[in-house]
């Protein structure tokens, strides 16, 4: 039971989509139809779907003869019911629709907004529940479909989709089909001006042409961490395993949309610092997009076994100290936001009602959730765990699982069949907190940087701190270590010893703006007006907008900015902005 999804797939069920769209970049709109195939096993019983902030226009049978339909109250966060009546010998219906200004899952992008700045832009973001607003179908991650598409767009434009490109007809318009059964929310369609470089045979970059090199060579290891990680899990189910690098608004740092990840651009560092984002997303072609949450509950199964799968992949492409440093980060990240969280949502197995899905979201289901699996693997040793992943991919491919389905699964596996002994479930599963017997890795790398922080904590003196050869998680380390008692003073000596504000990696530049905020270091002020204006990705904004709005003349500040960056945001970050400067 889905409590974020109208449908009733237990009694008609949709098994595939065609969808045939005509993208209008004047308009902000895309018009067309969609054929929903069914399976039904109540032959009395309506088709129910999700549909929000969509113009619904005709629905019809095979045959071209309209079905009866109708659009139930709005629920503003689920959408509404639109529920067709079938005739005995229906199989499929076609709805034909227009996405309308309000359709969230959509963000149109002025030229101006791209990196290249000649051609407008389109993307999509379905997850959660998002999708329900560019199609009309069962929107929920326990009903799996496949998909076909005909997309038309203006010439010099390139659709892609998570899909196996079929390439572009006669007529113009692109096709594309996806055979393995996938839940909704991985349905994606970008659509700009993008070109395309190969890595090796099956992995490759899309991008704008202004930017393909670089991205090609910063995820260059893309198709090394596809080998690390079928070598660990099992094969690799998708067929290509492309990267699309978006647009600075892409609201996320990756989604794992299938066979091609969308990516926010401020992962190119450089330097390949950031690239653990390409193992996490890639994590998910098993994790999330081979054995799905079947309830937005379970989200948790989704991120914590990619995160832990992510760590294992950085590990055998990138060695276990640059893995483990990551850990530790998480780790700390964790515990500090941990302090500002409801108690169900510090609980791996949220119990979501009465919350929209994205209340959900946090560092818990990430960081606790994988701590949890590297629990588990300390218990019974790596092999044993090795085996019981790999089984647990395997005999759960293309369905959407349960947490009740793990503990079966974990019981029978790991277990014997009795109660578990040397771990809690019901704590780690059930409870807020971290269980006492959550594992800590501590690196080399990470205690020297210690050392500097405490250097620095005794003497103020930026020219007298041990940082050669530091990466960039050691800076990060630095920066959250020494953020305690700083003040403007000391940001000034920092920045003109190590030109923090002028920063290419957005990791570290987040950190230093966010303390630049808290300590009102004005030399960052341009910067930060400037980030804020460009990128996006919400986790960024938001702890930036938050540490603004925390005094007065901030959360004026905070205003300003906002009013003239909201239109570049994504719905998604918008909605997020919004609740928290309290905007109408
Ligand atoms: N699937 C998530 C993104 C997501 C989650 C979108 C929930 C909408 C709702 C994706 O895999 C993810 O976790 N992205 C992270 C990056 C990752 C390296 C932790 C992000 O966007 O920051
Ligand atoms: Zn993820």
């Amino acid at each position: 039971m889905d409590i974020h999804s109208h449908a009733q797939p237990a009694r008609v069920r949709v098994t595939h989509a065609s969808l045939d769209l005509t993208l209008d970049f004047e308009a902000q709109r895309a018009d067309g139809s969609v054929r929903l195939d069914l399976e039904r096993s109540d032959l009395s019983a309506p088709l129910v779907l999700d549909s929000q902030a969509l113009q619904i226009g005709r629905v019809e049978g095979a045959d071209g003869t309209p079905r009866e339909h109708q659009l139930g109250a709005l629920d503003p966060q689920l959408g509404s019911a639109l529920t067709i009546t079938l005739l005995p010998g229906d199989r499929s219906v076609r709805v034909h629709y227009r996405t309308t200004k309000d359709t969230q899952a959509l963000q149109w992008l002025a030229p101006e907004q791209t990196h290249d700045k000649r051609k407008p832009y389109l993307f999509t973001q379905g997850q959660a529940i998002l999708t329900r607003t560019w199609i009309p179908l069962q929107d929920s991650p326990g009903v799996r479909i496949t998909y076909d598409a005909v997309i038309r767009c203006p010439a010099g434009l390139t659709p892609v989709m998570s899909a196996e490109q079929l390439g572009q007809g006669q007529d113009g318009a692109w096709r594309f089909r996806m055979q393995q059964p996938i839940p909704s929310y991985l349905i994606a369609l970008a659509c700009g001006e993008i070109a395309f470089r190969p890595i090796s045979e099956r992995c490759g970059i899309w991008a704008e042409p202004g930017e393909v090199d670089a991205a090609r060579a910063e995820f260059e290891d893309t198709e090394r961490m596809v080998q690390a990680a079928e070598k660990l899990f099992g094969p690799y189910r998708w067929g290509r395993y492309d990267l699309l690098i978006l647009p600075p608004s892409f609201p996320f740092g990756g989604m794992e949309n299938p066979r091609l990840t969308f990516a926010t651009p401020t992962v190119l560092a450089g330097d390949k610092s950031l690239v653990s984002l390409v193992a996490h997303e890639l994590a998910h072609s098993w994790s999330g997009n081979l054995v799905t949450n079947a309830t937005w509950s379970d989200f948790w199964l989704n991120e914590g076994f990619t995160v832990y799968f992510e760590t294992r992949i950085m590990e055998a492409v990138y060695g276990t100290e640059r893995a483990q440093m990551e850990r530790q980060l998480a780790i700390a990240e964790l515990e500090r936001g941990m302090k500002e969280l409801e108690p169900w949502q510090q609980v791996l197995h949220t119990d979501l009602r009465g919350h929209h899905p994205d209340d959900g979201f946090s560092d818990v289901p990430y960081t606790k959730g994988a701590l949890f699996l590297t629990r588990l693997e300390e218990l019974v040793g790596r092999p044993r765990f090795d085996a019981f992943l790999r089984k647990w991919f395997d005999e759960h491919a293309f369905q959407s699982v349960t947490t009740a389905d793990l503990r079966a699964f974990l019981a029978r596996e790991l277990f014997a069949g009795k109660p578990a002994t040397g771990i809690d479930l019901e704590a780690w599963l059930e409870q807020p907190g971290l269980p006492a017997d959550a594992p800590r890795p501590a690196t080399a790398s990470l205690a020297r940087v210690d050392l500097e922080v405490q250097r620095w904590n005794k003497s103020h003196d930026a020219d007298a701190l041990l940082t050669d050869g530091w990466v960039t998680q050691q800076w990060l380390h630095f920066l959250e270590g020494i953020a305690e008692g700083i003040d403007g003073s000391s940001l000034r000596a920092l920045d003109a010893r190590y030109r923090f504000t002028s920063s290419g990696n957005c990791e570290i530049l987040d950190v230093w703006l966010r303390l630049s905020i808290r300590c009102s270091y004005a030399k960052a002020d341009a910067r930060l007006e400037e980030f804020l204006m460009q990128v996006g990705r919400r986790k960024y904004l938001e702890p930036l907008y938050k540490e603004l709005a925390r005094s007065p003349s901030g959360l004026e500040r905070a205003k300003a900015i906002y009013a003239k960056a909201r239109p570049r945001y994504h719905a998604v970050s918008q909605g997020t902005i919004d609740t928290l400067l309290d905007w109408k």
